[in-house]
């Protein structure tokens, strides 16, 4: 049983936490209140060792076959750290590609995603040449077709098949199942035949196969059982590659555990073992990468005290930094900075700054009782599928992202300012 005023469970937060002299948290032996005064609020504060070890993780397991699914969160800075750690970059969309690229990225260290990638993405990716095209659907063989008869180079593809498989994860992030928008389908036949349609293919180079069951998924089985379904899917044709995708699930809350990447690795491989995979497996972590690398820093505005209904504390940021909690009900922490190890007696729900009820960022939050206005409040593992999902909604800037390591703090993306919020607006003419 859980204590309701239990401190804030130690292992959501990023590797190198520690407490400093005054009870204020430290991450990578940065003080997170100067944190928060030097870069405002809300901020996102990475511990960048937290995700240099995280990649160091999955290539201990898979080597230049682990690929970071830039998609949890990209900047540039973030893609040329996982690239220098070893791993490669998957991208979905020619945004992706073009921050990949201008991170210094190599184009062969790029695999690039996407179940309706447009022409222009795809024209892209072949000019500079990324390492896989991972291919969704026929009319995007159709489309390699046209662009390689047209002059474009040959790529090397994967075909990204359905294996069939329920991940037990939220509806909207699973991907595995029959009734999904991506891929070829196992069970009805069309994996088999974009199978012999990429191996006769002049305009492809068909090196493997690959799948993705879904994301925040905590049941190794669901791994295994995709695998088994692959093996025996890839069995005749011996393509050299399969890969399996992203997905480890991550421990946002109290009570929760997930394997580390390289239990989830060692799962993995016994299981392509079983299914008697000989091709060369890889993964594609992003969420277990980055998520609990990072927390975010926010200023408490208002406290709004309804009594016997509930206690409101209305922070600077909101769905706009983390969508999350409105998506998918997905559930975070809440603590104080200022007093991290402190009991957290006083529930409340934890709210943005948007002008909707929904803007919620903790439903049931827990709070140490003298939480006032003014204070610095911090929800944990939020580095993964925040700032990538962020909006402008109701015009609220975008938070900057500060990676800190050994003491020092590094800006990376800084805070969006108003006149951003006009780049693209051409002006109003009377
Ligand atoms: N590979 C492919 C082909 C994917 O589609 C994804 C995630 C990944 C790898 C990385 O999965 P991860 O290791 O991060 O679970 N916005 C949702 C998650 C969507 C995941 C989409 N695809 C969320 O916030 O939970």
């Amino acid at each position: 049983m859980i204590e309701s005023t239990s401190p804030l469970p130690w292992h959501v937060l990023p590797d190198n936490a520690t407490i400093g002299n005054d009870g204020q948290l430290m991450i990578g032996g940065c003080d997170t209140l100067e944190l928060a005064a030097e870069f405002g609020t809300p901020v996102f504060v990475y511990d960048e060792d937290h995700l240099r070890s995280r990649c160091r993780e999955a290539v201990a397991a898979f080597g230049r076959n682990a690929t970071y699914a830039s998609k949890a969160f990209l900047c540039t800075s973030m893609a040329h750290l996982a690239h220098d750690e070893g791993m490669g970059i998957d991208v979905a969309t020619g945004g992706e590609l073009h921050v990949a690229l201008a991170a210094g990225v190599p184009a062969d260290a790029i695999v690039f995603h996407g179940n309706n990638k447009s022409i222009e993405e795809l024209t892209a990716g072949l000019d500079v040449g990324v390492g896989r095209i991972v291919v969704d659907s026929d009319a995007e063989l159709d489309r390699i077709d046209s662009l390689v008869a047209n002059g474009a180079r040959v790529p090397s593809v994967l075909l990204r098949v359905t294996p069939g498989v329920e991940a037990h994860t939220h509806d909207f992030i699973s991907t595995g199942q029959d009734d999904s928008k991506f891929g070829f389908t196992v069970s009805t036949g069309a994996a088999a035949r974009a199978v012999e349609r990429a191996s006769a293919s002049r305009s492809v180079n068909l090196v493997g196969l690959h799948a993705h069951i879904g994301s925040q998924v905590f049941r190794a089985q669901s791994f295994a059982e995709a695998l088994a379904v692959l093996g025996e899917f890839a069995r005749p044709y011996e393509l050299p590659e399969l890969v399996i995708g992203g997905g480890l699930g991550v421990a946002y809350v109290e009570g929760e555990e997930a394997p580390t990447i390289a239990q989830w690795a060692r799962i993995l491989k016994e299981a392509a073992a079983d299914a008697g995979i000989t091709a060369t497996l890889g993964i594609e972590p992003g969420r277990s990468i980055v998520a609990a690398a990072a927390i975010t820093l926010y200023t408490v505005g208002t406290i709004k005290a309804l009594p016997d209904i509930r206690t409101y504390v209305s922070v600077d940021g909101g769905m706009s930094d983390n969508p999350r909690p409105v998506l998918y009900g997905s559930g975070y922490e809440a603590f104080l900075p200022r007093s991290v190890a402190a009991p957290r007696p006083f529930a409340a729900r934890i709210v943005g700054k948007h002008c909707e009820s929904g803007d919620i960022l903790v439903r049931e939050g827990r709070l140490p009782d003298d939480v006032a206005v003014g204070d610095i409040l911090a929800t944990p593992v939020t580095g993964a599928y925040g700032h990538s999902m962020g909006s402008n909604y109701n015009k609220v800037l975008r938070p900057p992202v500060v990676f800190c390591s050994g003491g020092d703090a590094r800006l990376v993306v800084r805070r969006e300012t108003h006149d951003d919020l006009l780049l693209t607006d051409l002006g109003w003419e009377p």
